[in-house]
Parts: C-alpha cells; structure tokens; sequence
C-alpha cells in the first residue's frame, strides 16, 4: 500500500511537473527559426502585401537568399563592376503560417538579422515598417495583428535594391540573413535587453555587471525576481544574484546587479573561453522569461607606446578586413561557409577581423567569439556625403541614429569585439570649409559613448593630416589610419597621447597562380604601353609574387615590415583577407571581382598566405613556390617562405644553395633558369632538417580528381561540402595552367549550390554546376538537404578521367 502511494506521488509529480513545464515553455520566450517554405516573386507586385493575393505560382525558397547571386553577370547591370556586375531590382516575399490558439496572450515579433536593402514588411496587411540600411538587424512587434487557430497569418517583404549603385561592392539583394519568430510573456527582458561588462579583471577574480531591461507589456504593475545566473562552459553556476522589481504597466525598466566571479577563464586568441548568462525572470513563483546572454571575460588596452594589451600581455593585431560575401554563395549568410573563411583566416595566424564597411551577421560575432578572433564593428562607410549614387547618404538624416545605437545595442555583450568604428574614409575628412566632420564625428561618437564605454571609437581615415575634421573632432579614442605606411613612424610626433591602429592596409594585387617575372620589380603606378592597366596584363591578371600594388597602398612585405618593427603600432587590418565580388581594381568590365584577397573567391590561398602564417604562426612553416611547368631556358624566381632558418633548394638533384633568413627578411629567393623536373627545398633550423617541399613539373592534363576536408556533414538543410575539383596529369601532379571545363553531378539527398575558381574573369554564373578550372582546379559547394543518406559527386571533363567522391549526411 505504502509502495503504491510512493508510486502514485510520483506519477502525479511527474504529470504536474510535464503540464507545469509545457505552460511555462507556452508562457516564455521561444525564437524559432523563421526561414523555411517563403515564396518569392523576383519583380514588383501590385499589392504584394495583401493577404489576399494568390501567390501560388511564386516561387518556394527557404532564406537566407540573395537574388542577385542567381542572376548573369553583365557590364550593364546597374550596380557596375565595381558592385559586381550582377543584377539587383525589386522583390517580394511572403510567408503564411498558423498559431495555435493557446498561444493567444503571448507577445509575438518578426527579427530580421538584413535585408538589402529598403524592405518593408506587413503583417496580414498591415504595414510594420520600413527600414532602408541594409545592414542593420531589426525587428517589428506582430501582436495586434495576428490570428490564432486554423486561419493562416501572412507575413509580406518589399526589398527595393533597384536604385543602383548604392555600393562600392557586392551587396547582394534580399533577406540575406536569418529571420526569427519570437514569443514572449507578457512580462519579458526587452529587445537586446542586457547589457554585460566585466571590470576589476585579473586570474584570480572579475566583477561582472549586468544591466538587464524588463518589459511590461500588461495593463497592470508587475512585481516579479531577476534571478541571474552565470554559467561557465560545463553548465555549472559560478555566479548568482537575484534582485525584485516592481514595474509600471507598460513600461520598461533596468535593473543593475553585480556578480563576482573567482578564477575566470579570460577569454583570449588561444582560449576563447565563454561563459553564459542566464537571465530569469520570475511572476508569482513562475519563470516567465529565460534569457540567455553569451559573455567572455577579458581586459584589454590599446597604449599609446606599447601598442594592444589583452589581458595584461601585449600582442600586435594581424587583422584582415573582410567585406560580407561568401563568394559563390552570394551574400546569402551560410554559417559553414563563413566558418571556412574564419578558419582559413585563423589558420593563417589572423587574429582580428574588420567588418568593412557595415555591421556583419550576427553569426560572425558569435563565430569570433567562439574562435578567439577580436573584431572591429564598423558602422558606415559614408555619412552625409555619397559615394556612389543611391548610397545610404540618402538616408543618413533619417536614419543614422537608429542604426549606429541599434548596432550598439545589438553588439555590445560580444568578447570578440574590442573597436567601434564610426565610418570608413568619409568624405567629411576633406577639410573644405562647410565640412560637417567634427560636428558628425562628435555625434556619433556621442551616441555610442552612450550605450557603451568599454570599447575605444575610431575611424578609419585615409586623410591623416591633423586637420581632418574627424580626428581634430576629438571623438576618437584610436587613432586610424587607411595606407600611408611611409608616416607611420612620425604618428605619435603627429598624434601625441593618442594610441594607433593601422585600420587598414596593403590593397596588393593578385590572381592565384600568375607570376610576372621580375618577381623583385613592384609594379604600382602607369608605365607607359602597359595594358590595360598600369599593374597588370591583358588578360586581366595580376602577379601573386607580392610585386603588384595599388599606388595608395603597399605590398605585403612592404606594409608587415613596418608594422612589426613598431611597438605603438596596435596592428593591422590588411585589405582583405578574401577576395570579394565586386571592386575588381585594377580593371574594370570584365574583371568582377577583387584582386585584394590573401585567399581568393573560391577560398583557395594565393601565395603570401604562408608568409603570413610563417609569420604569424608558430607553426613550422615552409612553403616554396611557383609551379614548374615553364619554357625550357626561361628565367624564374623561386621563393621560399618559412620561419626556419635557412632553405636549401635543389633542381633533380643538384643544390641551387642553401638561403639564411637574415635581418627582416620575409621571404628567400633564388633566380634561377628553368628545366622541367622536380624542385626540391629542405629547410633547416639549427642545421637539423625540420620540413622538406617538392614541386614536380607537371605532364598533360589526364584525369580529374576530387578532394574534401570532410567527408559526412549533418543533414539539416545548411551544412556544406566545399570540394576541389583538381586537373592532374597521369602521376597526379596539378597541371597549374589547367582551365578545362568540369562538370559536377551530384545524386543522393544533397545539391550543387554554386561554383568558383578565383578567377575574377570568369563569367559562367556562380549558382552553376559547371566550371573551368583556373591554374588548376576549382571548387564546387554542395549543401546538405534535410533527409540523411549517402551522397556520390562526380565530376567530369572532356578528354580527362572522371572521377567521383563518396559523401555522406547524417541526422
Ligand atoms: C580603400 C577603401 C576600401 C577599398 C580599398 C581598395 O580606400 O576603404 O573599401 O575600396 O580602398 O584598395
């Protein structure tokens, strides 16, 4: 009998605790993933916002998507090379979606992560709003207007990128980021509604504060508890702290508590080490919201003679500035594309990431936070005064307050980032009398000052006189200059008192796989009969030997060697780490995209990659290039970069010399002629042989091969394989001048999303599932679909052995 109650108790305990958690889940938060089954129509619609519209010959896509990706590439799509040639226009999306009917009483928003750019949205014909940067995170509150039960609610987006240009690159076009449904109680944390800091930090202790907003979306006051949790990265609590408010109906108020916390974990480049916290919010003895906020503990400075310190260690920031595209992907955010990119950045010895010109996605922040990658969150790239035609100039006196404080808001808890940049080389610079840059510079310092004190401003200035109105403004707390290496030197005569980052630098040139001979001769300004552009050759390519730079900026070499060699020099952010669609200087049509890029579009390194990681990395590195395959007798330069101490080189068999790294040289060099065979280097560090390379002449295109990092990925929709597709010769040594045409066939539950090979003069379109090789090889992107199964790429070419790879995806 005695045993029966037990169980009874704890059947009934088990059933109350099953129906009081399934009405707390119904009363708290939810952010559900708001991407699957929208429909599309690429063109405007009379009103598209109706609900009673039929959409049923529209187009079904899940987002994020970017239309402009899709389309052909043409000198007259009005974006022009420089925003990559690729068509932009107006375009319409609509999602219809139930409610269940207990749901009622909850408070519902939309959040959109972007749209490029001007969207506006209604909720079952009513308008919500409109807002015209295409790179600001917003959201709208759906409750009034929403229906429950069986009757369908429908969402419409407007996306109007037909004004063009309104971009010096590639923007992409429509809801190219995530969207998110949330549900919240009545009584809730608000939008963006904590605000964490950590000060007095050091291995034996740190304080954190957090600031946290409550909402009260009901008619009456509220009482209710703050219970506030921190949680280190095993889920244990290491810190707590509860506080009771009473808030006014309709009202929002913050509340600051304090939470010590004993031998954190600082969050750095090596550990980036994440703590969460948890922030609940109870009503009557209920948890009514439960808020999670991602947090790292770290100090840092920048000083004006010692240059970054984080965490008490002083360390230069190898930074790269990256502009938002994903290459053949488009502007269309895809975590695993963007965590190659970071991981190839990383990899390389980058620590700190520029989000030029623009806030980024949200999963960049959340990326660099996980991988221990400082970012500079960079607000605008013009204020008042346009760079381009139909830029967000326009938009400026309505909407630049919003934007800067909304990127605040939604940043600010982020570790990783450690700079707020108000604005890349904007006009306002020129100090030309009517000049609005002191006036803008202090008012948008102003606003962040006011929603965060823990990060330095700066801006990115390409005009380094002291009479810049942005830096004679006073607002900036870092000094930034765009180029001019030559006055790094003289900055702290120029800048007493004031702490320097080189914000950005370099602008070389480079195609992957080409090499103009003299490889010591730096091509940067017209001579005459060059064709057709003073730094490159007629069929558009550059040299990858780091001897082609734009006149205002420097080569690779030329730009580290100064910033290693000064101590108040906080860093760098190299223009870019990835090529990027658009901007393709020094051409025009029919070039398409950059030539700045470490890494090109396709995601495969060009040479000075491994300078850097040589240099940057503590990895032993040796990395000796070009290919072999020139004419009998011709004269090349062959280059070694390592962090040995000396390379020996030997052409079939026979030393070439052994080459000492010797005062700030970065990379070795033998001049040498040619003869076809095999090259070989062997580099040595205290006269022991730490690494040997070798690079074979390559014989005539024979058979294809394919080559994955990975080979099973989850099947959920998202994931990617980025395989390379490699033209060999019958021994299976890349035949480096390759451009035969490769075809990939996918079968099992995957597909083909896009296509690359670097090449900025490549013209096929990238959503294709066909591509010629450049210098070699090329990449095919293929995504998961949401059923798991085994997956067969082939690839095929004329005239060459086809070959497949054996893939898989799995729950
Ligand atoms: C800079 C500019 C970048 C990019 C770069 C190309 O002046 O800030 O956005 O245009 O030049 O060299």
């Amino acid at each position: 009998m005695r045993l029966l109650f037990i169980c009874f108790v704890i059947i009934v305990s088990e059933m109350c605790i099953t129906t009081l958690y399934a009405q707390s889940q119904l009363n708290k938060r939810q952010r559900q993933n708001f991407c699957s089954d929208w429909k599309f129509y690429l063109g405007d619609v009379k009103e598209g916002q109706s609900p009673d519209l039929n959409d049923a010959s529209w187009r079904k896509l899940n987002l994020p998507h970017d239309w402009s990706i899709e389309g052909s590439f043409s000198k007259d799509n009005p974006a022009t090379p420089g925003g990559g040639a690729l068509p932009g226009g107006i375009g319409w999306y609509r999602k219809s979606f139930s409610l269940p009917q207990d749901e009622n009483g909850k408070r519902f928003y939309i959040e959109f992560d972007g749209v490029y750019r001007n969207s506006e949205v209604w909720i079952n014909g009513h308008y919500l709003g409109k807002r015209p940067y295409g790179y600001s995170s917003f959201r709208y509150e759906l409750t009034p207007y929403l229906t429950f039960g069986t009757r369908k609610n429908i969402i419409s987006v407007k996306v109007d990128n037909s004004k063009q240009p309104n971009s010096r690159w590639y923007s992409g076009s429509g809801i190219y980021r995530n969207v998110w449904l949330l549900s919240t109680a009545k009584t809730a944390i608000a939008h963006w509604g904590t605000y964490v800091t950590s000060t007095e930090v050091n291995e034996q202790s740190a304080k954190i504060i957090v600031r946290t907003k409550i909402e009260n979306g009901n008619s009456s006051v509220q009482n209710v508890k703050l219970n506030t949790l921190i949680l280190n990265a095993f889920g244990n609590t290491v810190g707590q702290t509860e506080s009771a408010v009473r808030v006014l109906q309709q009202k929002t108020d913050e509340i600051t508590q304090e939470i010590l916390i004993k031998n954190p974990s600082l969050w750095s480049f090596e550990n980036p080490y994440l703590y969460r916290v948890v922030s609940k919010l109870e009503e009557n003895g209920k948890v009514v919201d439960d808020y999670v906020t991602t947090i790292g503990i770290r100090s840092f400075t920048f000083d004006v003679d010692k240059g970054f310190i984080l965490n008490g260690k002083q360390i230069k920031i190898n930074g790269v500035c990256n502009h938002h595209d994903l290459g053949c992907l488009g502007a269309a955010i895809n975590t695993s594309a963007l965590k190659r990119q970071l991981t190839l950045m990383k990899v390389m010895g980058v620590n700190g990431i520029r989000t030029s010109h623009n806030p980024p996605a949200p999963e960049l922040l959340d990326l660099c936070d996980q991988m221990g990658i400082l970012v500079m969150d960079e607000a605008f790239d013009m204020w008042t005064k346009k760079k381009t035609d139909f830029d967000y100039s326009l938009d400026w006196d309505a909407w630049h307050k919003k934007d800067l404080e909304d990127m605040v808001f939604r940043d600010r808890n982020h570790p990783s980032i450690f700079i707020w940049s108000i604005g890349n080389e904007v006009m306002e610079q020129n100090n030309t009398q009517n000049s609005k840059g002191v006036i803008i510079a202090q008012e948008l310092a102003g606003i962040i000052r006011n929603l965060d004190l823990t990060r330095p401003i700066t801006s990115a200035c390409n005009v380094t006189d002291s009479l810049n109105p942005v830096i004679r403004s006073g607002a900036l707390d870092l000094i930034g200059y765009n180029y001019h290496i030559n006055q790094f030197p003289s900055i702290q005569s120029t800048y007493p008192g004031k702490p320097f980052i080189a914000t950005e630098t370099v602008s070389s040139l480079t195609t992957r796989g080409h090499y103009d001979m003299p490889s010591d001769s730096i091509r940067r300004w017209p001579t005459p009969g060059d064709h057709p552009s003073p730094y490159g050759n007629p069929d558009y390519s550059c040299s990858a030997y780091d001897n082609c730079s734009t006149p205002w900026g420097s080569t690779h070499e030329e730009t580290w060697k100064i910033v290693k060699k000064y101590n108040f020099i906080s860093g760098q952010f190299i223009w870019t780490g990835m090529d990027y669609l658009g901007e393709p200087t020094p051409y025009s049509w029919p070039s398409r995209s950059s030539y700045f890029g470490i890494v090109d579009l396709a995601g495969f390194p060009k040479d000075v990659y491994y300078m850097y990681k040589s240099e940057w990395t503590n990895t032993p590195v040796l990395y000796v290039f070009p290919h072999w395959n020139w004419k009998q007798g011709e004269t090349r330069d062959v280059w070694a970069y390592t962090n040995c101490e000396e390379v020996e080189l030997f052409l079939n068999g026979v030393s070439l010399g052994t080459k000492k790294k010797a005062g700030d040289d970065l990379h070795l060099m033998w001049r040498i002629p040619f003869s076809p065979g095999e090259l070989k280097a062997i580099a040595r560090t205290g006269g022991k042989e730490v690494l040997t390379q070798t690079i074979r002449t390559a014989g005539d295109a024979a058979k294809l091969i394919l080559e994955t990092e990975k080979t099973e990925i989850k099947a959920d929709g998202k994931e990617l394989f980025f395989i390379t597709a490699k033209v060999v010769d019958k021994d299976g040594v890349m035949v480096p001048t390759a451009d035969n045409l490769v075809k990939f066939e996918i079968s099992g539950p995957a597909s083909i999303i896009g296509t690359d090979n670097g090449h900025q003069t490549d013209f096929e379109a990238l959503t294709s599932s066909k591509r010629k090789a450049f210098n070699g090889k090329c990449l095919a992107i293929v995504k998961a679909g949401e059923t798991p199964g085994e997956i067969v790429l082939k690839a095929v070419s004329d005239n060459l052995q086809d070959t497949i790879i054996k893939l898989k995806t799995v729950k």
